[in-house]
């Protein structure tokens, strides 16, 4: 069964054709992330108007690369939510247009959910094709034009931990901009919800620190960039939600953003710790450390609880490598732990092609009615 999905949650337009849910044949991923760095942040009418300008002409181009039609799929597959609404929209109102239109079923898919079904894709080659969106020309009535950057093919495969195969009952790490959550997977569809962010989520915290630093947007990369050669131990960052007496499984990032903030301003503020060299790597380790460290413990106390051994860390800061490196210091032995690769970590339309193949037999049709969801729950659709 051949479902082409569809994703525009937040700013990553994405496409992808997923056969019989695992076998990739196409990931085409849109990044606005040029456009939204000029404000340091995703601005949501801009991704809204990327998301149209982009999606029906990626469509197009990836069913025409692969030698296909929409005749040739066997559903659409797209993101209900959660996420900005008028970014969903875009997605949802135009995979509804080409499901009825084609006669096609229409499968609507939970963001989180697809998260968690990543490391079930599995891909030949190079099926992963990254374009970098830059602002640039102007349309007569003044509007801006996106026009495709660099387009890069493939992707970086973490062999040591992408070729682990994971088994039911997982516990699942969903950590994002807009995610982090501890979550009991009992299959594709079904879901135990452990705990959760009470405020701000891990790579959102990421973003603030980088933002404070000015280092650029999106921050958890450059953060972990900055990070290189640091000493982590160098400063003593909390550990929210990790001290006695705390047995849950919520994360709290908001106190640890303070900290980092009060450390940057004894410290001489941020220029001054930009300027020297040791400060600004020391700083940034020892914050990622701080964020990993709980997020692992906390991983781990969820297992031992549910006597489950095995992990999937998903979402985009799981392309952080003292995240993927800290496994071996933050976990008992005898757990498998896996991580997608970074192209399946961040947004993409693979995963929501590849869960839907799960729920077909939920939507057999086009239900026209469907509306995009900014606060979808994650027991969707049950
Ligand atoms: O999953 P994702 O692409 O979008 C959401 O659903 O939010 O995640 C984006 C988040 C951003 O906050 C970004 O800073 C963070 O993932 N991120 C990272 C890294 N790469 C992306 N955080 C830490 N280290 C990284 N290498
Ligand atoms: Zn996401």
């Amino acid at each position: 069964m051949l479902i082409l999905g569809i994703e525009t949650s937040c700013d990553e337009t994405s496409v992808a054709l997923v056969e019989d849910g695992h076998r990739l044949l196409a990931n085409d991923v849109a990044s606005q992330v040029r456009m939204h760095a000029t404000f340091g942040g995703v601005v949501p009418e801009l991704a809204s108007r990327a998301h149209i300008q982009r999606l029906v002409p990626m469509i197009d181009d990836c069913l025409t690369r692969e030698g296909l039609t929409l005749k040739d799929v066997d559903a659409i597959a797209v993101t209900l939510g959660p996420g900005l609404i008028g970014a969903l929209l875009v997605g949802v109102e135009t995979a509804k247009g080409l499901a009825f239109a084609a006669g096609k079923p229409l499968i609507p898919v939970h963001h989180v959910a697809g998260h968690l079904y990543s490391p079930f894709l599995r891909g030949e080659g190079d099926r992963h094709r990254l374009i970098v969106l830059e602002s640039g020309g102007d349309t007569p009535d003044g509007q801006q034009l996106l026009v495709p950057g660099e387009v890069r093919q493939g992707d970086q495969q973490d062999a040591a931990t992408q070729q682990v195969d994971l088994n039911f009952p997982y516990v699942g790490l969903v950590v994002s901009g807009g995610h982090s959550s501890l979550v009991l997977v009992h299959s594709p569809t079904h879901f135990e919800h452990l705990g959760e962010t009470v405020d701000d989520a891990a790579g959102e915290a990421f973003d603030k620190l980088a933002k404070l630093l000015d280092l650029g947007y999106p921050g958890g990369p450059r953060v972990e960039k900055a990070a290189q050669g640091g000493n982590a131990q160098r400063f003593a960052l909390p550990r929210p939600m990790l001290g006695r007496g705390n047995t849950g499984y919520d994360f709290s990032f908001s106190g640890l953003k303070t900290a980092a903030l009060k450390l940057v301003k004894d410290l001489g503020g941020p220029e001054a710790v930009k300027a020297d060299p040791q400060l600004l790597p020391d700083v940034c380790a020892s914050f990622q450390e701080a964020v990993v460290e709980v997020l692992l413990k906390k991983a781990a106390r969820a297992m031992e609880a549910a006597g489950i051994h095995h992990l999937a860390v998903v979402g985009g800061v799981a392309c952080n490598g003292r995240l993927r490196s800290g496994v071996r210091d933050y976990l008992p032995a005898g757990i498998t732990t896996v991580f997608p690769p970074p192209a399946l970590c961040t947004d993409n339309a693979a995963m929501i092609a590849g869960l839907a193949f799960h729920h077909r037999d939920s939507f057999p049709g086009c239900d026209l009615q469907l509306n995009a969801r900014a606060d979808l729950p994650l027991s969707f659709p049950r």
